[in-house]
């Protein structure tokens, strides 16, 4: 591979992409490239001309580990929709120019399944205008866990591991204060349409916890009153009551339960609408039924880039799959995005696998029915055994002063 690489990073943040990021660049280094560029906030940067030369950054191998270890996206990130070819040609022969201009012969995405059909469009073009000397790889990533395909997402475990050990967190605060008084805590939980983060809270269940009491996730329609009924039941058991709920929880007629708050009208560029405030509309609406007092916990953004608590399968992984797309571009394939397959659960062991970007864009992988309970309100043993091997092990951040030392672009001394 003596040819220029280059590669983005677009969508939501998580504990491990610049895992695949690093794998890109360590790979692409040992196959002997030539100029590693990355683009700045993905394809809205590269539009706007905006990349760097990664080696003038990444100088050595202990940039390498520090950037496995830092969480969000070290080139910035984009939520960006790339119009159609048809719509919008002049989009497309203004990425082709910039390819050119910096002698890109293979270009890399970091990115979950909408990231993945600005992999899918490129490919598309570049086969209709028969530019054959440019390939286009995707490499996954989301927390979410939702691509097609792919046994799970880099990203995932880390947050399902921190999602596990916070639960147990709540948990054992909320014990800790409800002597002859009760208590409701509601924690919300990232996923969207995809319940795999809202279920990881199950993990708390341990030798030494509880776990929660009821798990909601959003691929099932909200039933309030049904939901307050089983409240008050345990209210009757037990003085502290723990409930997950995924932020994408929907009542039957389709309404997000978190519209039924005050939550804000934002919608993304791929329609969107901002998840928020669930667990604080069901907080006030327990604490108003129930009359104790009530919690809302939202682990929001902590999830998605806990790295001092990132899993090492999930480090691991998610460098093998940005190694293994340098080298399925460096023997020719393009419009495609490499897969993680189990190939065993104990002693766990996985492989990479490859696919189709047509068969993963813009797709969604939600939680099969039969891995939660008859009225949806836990998740399965299944479950919980299909999580546990992918938050197992760490990599100890890198401590400086007693904080996690981070590697940064653009570092300035602005105080
Ligand atoms: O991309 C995954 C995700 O973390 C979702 O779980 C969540 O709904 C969304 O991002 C939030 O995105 P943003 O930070 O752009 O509001």
């Amino acid at each position: 591979m003596a040819h220029n690489i280059i590669v983005g990073q677009s969508g939501g943040p998580t504990s491990v992409i610049n895992s695949s990021l690093a794998g890109v660049f360590a790979t692409a280094k040992e196959l002997g490239a030539g100029k590693i560029y990355g683009m700045r906030n993905g394809i809205e940067g590269l539009l706007e001309e905006r990349y760097i030369d990664m080696t003038e950054y990444i100088k050595n191998s202990m940039d390498v580990e520090i950037l496995k270890r830092t969480p969000s996206s070290f080139l910035g990130s984009c939520r960006f929709k790339l119009p159609t070819a048809e719509k919008s040609p002049e989009t497309y022969e203004k990425i082709i120019a910039v390819l050119r201009k910096l002698d890109i012969q293979h270009f890399f995405y970091i990115g979950g399944n909408d990231s993945m059909d600005t992999i899918k469009q490129l490919s598309e073009y570049a086969k209709a205008k028969n530019i054959t000397d440019i390939t286009f790889m995707g490499v996954p990533k989301t927390i979410d866990n939702d691509l097609a395909l792919t046994d799970h997402t880099p990203g995932f475990g880390s947050a399902a591991k921190y999602i596990g050990a916070s639960t147990k967190e709540v948990i054992r605060d909320a014990q800790g204060l409800t002597y002859k008084k009760s208590m409701i805590t509601i924690m919300e939980i990232m996923g969207r349409n995809a319940g795999w983060l809202t279920g990881a809270t199950a993990l708390a269940r341990t030798e030494d916890c509880d776990g929660p009491d009821l798990i909601y996730l959003p691929e099932v329609p909200f039933d309030i009153d049904k939901f307050l009924v089983k409240v008050k039941d345990l209210l009757k058991k037990k003085s502290s009551v723990v409930i997950a709920v995924s932020e994408g929880i929907r009542l039957a007629d389709g309404r997000y339960v978190c519209e039924l708050g005050s939550s804000g009208d934002y919608v993304d560029a791929f329609g969107h609408k901002q998840l928020a405030g669930t667990a604080t509309y069901l907080a006030n609406f327990l604490a108003a039924e129930c009359g104790c007092k009530t919690r809302a916990v939202e682990l929001s953004t902590l999830q998605r880039s806990a790295s001092h608590m990132a899993s090492r399968v999930d480090i691991d992984e998610a460098f093998m799959v940005g190694g293994a797309a340098v080298k399925a571009a460096d023997e020719g394939d393009t419009g495609k995005m490499i897969v993680i397959d189990r190939v065993s659960d104990d002693p766990y062991m996985a492989k990479t696998g490859i696919y189709d970007v047509h068969r993963i864009a813009n797709e969604e992988k939600v939680v099969p029915r039969n891995w939660m309970n008859k009225d949806a309100s836990y998740v399965t043993k299944d479950f919980v055994d299909y999580i546990s091997p992918l938050i197992q092990g760490d990599y100890q951040p890198i401590m400086v002063n007693g904080l996690p030392r981070h590697l940064v672009l653009n570092l300035k001394k602005k105080r």
